[in-house]
């Protein structure tokens, strides 16, 4: 089994793997520096509240901001509020409140409230008989290293994302100019050597000498040389749609089909009465195409014998018509079943993997359709279903 694609899903896989093990080690990690970082400042806390106990054993008045300049140093950020024993705030060291002293009161109470949800306030007796209370929480850079795996998470999964974005309609959009490019080269290739093959033909006509059976066959093959200049023309350039009965078309197909394959192998259309049918916009040589393809793969499928089905109706709200394209050959394992729509996924020794990858294009980006693997089973049989919007 050949497939480029293969190895490119897996060098896929792998980045993501190796970026979420890198995600996942950012967080650990950043929580555990958080941890330490809070139980520093739980230590600084704690040589703040015994300082404070000391000091103010020392000394008459007990100046929190002596204490924090000159004991814990300008390093100090950890917001502090120091209240008397009725929880009433005296003083206060990195918290963030108004001069306007009615708001003030207002705020302090909200940090205190805010302080004793995360740590329970220090109690301390600086003076025998006198009781004091130290509110914290941690600083402002603890909180925010806290969050900071989560911004990095999704920093990296927006980015991961728009490069995906970027690069995937990038290859889309080559690719596209590529398949565009050679059609139409192709087209035009084949246009110039075709015409003087028809003058010959004419020519031939009316040479009594030749056989009038070879110059039908000639003619056949002319014909379908055109057919496939059209094919190419079409799918280099925006292909003009016309209304066509589908029945008709698939009908066409089978025919020329089945002179070509083996006795072994029938192929069966079903539809629903023929009136009832609408006629759908579509570009005649590339929609023979894709049921051509489809058949051909069905043929593919089987060992040498077998049938194809190609049942044609109208859903329910009249708004699609479905086709599908039914064999009993030997099915498509689950694991491939994603794939088999990729330029160059296949199974076969002399296969191009282009086949499907042509039918999902003419389907989707030149009929507006839609076109998947209704249904597959191992040794069973395939349904591919094909549906086309109705105008
Ligand atoms: N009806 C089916 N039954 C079982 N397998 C299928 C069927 N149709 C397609 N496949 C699988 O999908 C693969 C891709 O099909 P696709 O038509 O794109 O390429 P291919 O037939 O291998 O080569 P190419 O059409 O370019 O000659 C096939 O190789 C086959 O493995
Ligand atoms: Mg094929």
């Amino acid at each position: 089994m050949r497939s480029i694609h293969y190895d490119t899903n897996r060098f896929k896989m792998l980045i993501v793997l190796v970026a979420l093990i890198a995600g996942v080690f950012s967080l650990v990690y950043t929580q555990q520096l958080v941890g330490e970082l809070a139980e520093r400042e739980e230590q600084q806390i704690d040589i703040f509240a015994k300082a404070q106990t000391i000091v103010a054993a020392t000394e008459d008045s007990i100046s929190l901001n002596f204490l924090v300049n000159d004991i814990l140093g300008q390093n100090f950020s950890i917001p502090v509020i120091l209240t008397d024993e009725h929880h009433e705030p005296i003083e206060w060291r990195n918290v963030n409140v108004d001069e306007d002293s009615a708001k003030q009161q207002a705020q302090l109470r909200n940090y205190l409230q805010n302080m004793k949800a995360i740590y329970a306030p220090i109690k301390i007796e600086p003076i025998e008989g006198v009781v004091m209370f130290i509110y914290y929480q941690n600083s402002f850079l603890i909180t925010q290293l806290r969050y900071f795996p989560y911004v990095q998470l999704l920093v990296f999964g927006m980015f991961s994302l728009l490069a995906y974005l970027v690069f995937s309609s990038s290859r889309r959009s080559e690719q596209n100019r590529v398949w565009v490019g050679l059609a139409k080269e192709t087209a035009h290739q084949l246009g110039t050597p075709l015409s003087s093959l028809i003058a010959w033909i004419e020519y031939f006509k009316v040479e009594p000498q030749i056989d009038a059976n070879i110059i039908e066959d000639l003619e056949k093959d002319v014909k379908r040389l055109e057919t496939i200049t059209a094919r190419f023309s079409s799918i280099g350039s925006t292909p003009t749609l016309q209304d066509e009965n589908p029945l008709l078309l698939v009908q066409d197909t089978v025919d020329y089909l089945s002179k070509r394959i083996s006795k072994k192998v029938k192929i069966e259309v079903s539809y629903p009465k023929l009136e009832t049918l609408p006629l759908v916009a579509v570009n005649k040589p590339l929609f023979e195409w894709i049921i051509e393809n489809l058949c051909k793969n069905a043929v593919d499928a089987m060992a040498g014998k077998g049938n194809i089905k190609l049942e044609i109706s109208v859903n329910k709200d009249r708004k699609q018509i479905q086709i599908d394209v039914s064999d009993d050959g030997k099915g498509i394992p689950p694991s491939q079943l994603k794939r088999v729509f990729k330029p160059g996924f296949t199974t076969k020794k002399r296969g191009w993997g282009l086949g499907l990858t042509l039918v999902k294009r003419i389907v989707e980006n030149y009929h507006g359709g839609k076109i998947f693997v209704y249904k597959s089973e191992l040794n069973v049989g395939t349904t591919f279903r094909i549906l086309m919007p109705i105008k």
